[in-house]
């Protein structure tokens, strides 16, 4: 059978996770999450006091980072310097960082390689910002999910709410997914945009079986 690529990029919150995971479980192909990446450096930068914006700096630290994706069943493990970070990177503080350093050419190149890499000669469903646009623009199957800023802020809130954190209110979500949507729409270098020929989905009044019947659908069709 013929690799399958599969593409998935829209602002955070849009549901691209969620969905991506049910695909690659229903396929039975590799999902990578390559949020997950921009969010390790971050990591590293916060541990080490660099400012997340400083571009000299983390071209340093990217150049000799070690970062590795292994799968436990059909979950992803993110590994920094040989520590499983896949639950530290998700805190506001990273999410922010995340979101900064992803703008940093020299970052994006880096990761945008060990991306490229895994996705060499299997199947994949990828999500991201740049998926379609940059990372695989010959993925056979291309998805844009975009929901409401309110929508978007109410799924995040909960999912922190359901991981035990409790110091942070709605609105603070809000306030961060609109600091980020800015951000990665800005940046000069592979921004969050929909690529030309990607299908998008508005996810806003939709639930997640629905999204995944769609797209499942447009695949087998
Ligand atoms: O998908 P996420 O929320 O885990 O991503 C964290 C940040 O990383 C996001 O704000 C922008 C950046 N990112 C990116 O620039 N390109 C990607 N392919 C994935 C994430």
């Amino acid at each position: 059978m013929k690799n399958i690529t599969i593409a998935i990029d829209g602002p955070a919150g849009a549901g691209k996770s969620t969905i991506a995971k049910i695909l690659s479980r229903s396929l039975g192909i590799t999902y990578l999450d390559t949020g997950a990446m921009y969010r390790t450096v971050a990591l590293k930068a916060i541990r080490e006091g660099i400012n997340t914006k400083d571009e000299a700096r983390l071209e340093k630290l990217v150049s000799d980072i070690d970062i590795k994706i292994e799968y436990h069943g059909d979950e992803q493990h993110i590994f920094l310097d040989g520590e499983d970070v896949s639950d530290k990177i998700r805190t506001p503080e990273v999410s922010k960082g995340a979101s900064d350093v992803s703008a940093v050419k020299a970052v994006r190149i880096r990761m945008v390689e060990l991306q490229r890499e895994i996705a060499a000669g299997q199947s994949v469903v990828m999500d991201g910002r740049d998926i379609g646009t940059y990372v695989l623009p010959n993925a056979q199957y291309k998805f844009f999910l975009n929901a409401s800023l309110e929508e978007r802020a109410r799924r995040r809130y909960k999912e922190q709410l359901e991981k035990g954190i409790k110091d942070i209110t709605l609105e603070d979500v809000k306030k961060d997914i609109e600091y980020r949507d800015k951000n990665d729409s800005s940046r000069d270098f592979a921004p969050l945009v929909k690529a030309d020929d990607a299908i998008e989905i508005n996810t806003t009044d939709m639930t997640i079986q629905q999204v995944v019947e769609k797209i499942l659908s447009i695949i087998r069709s």
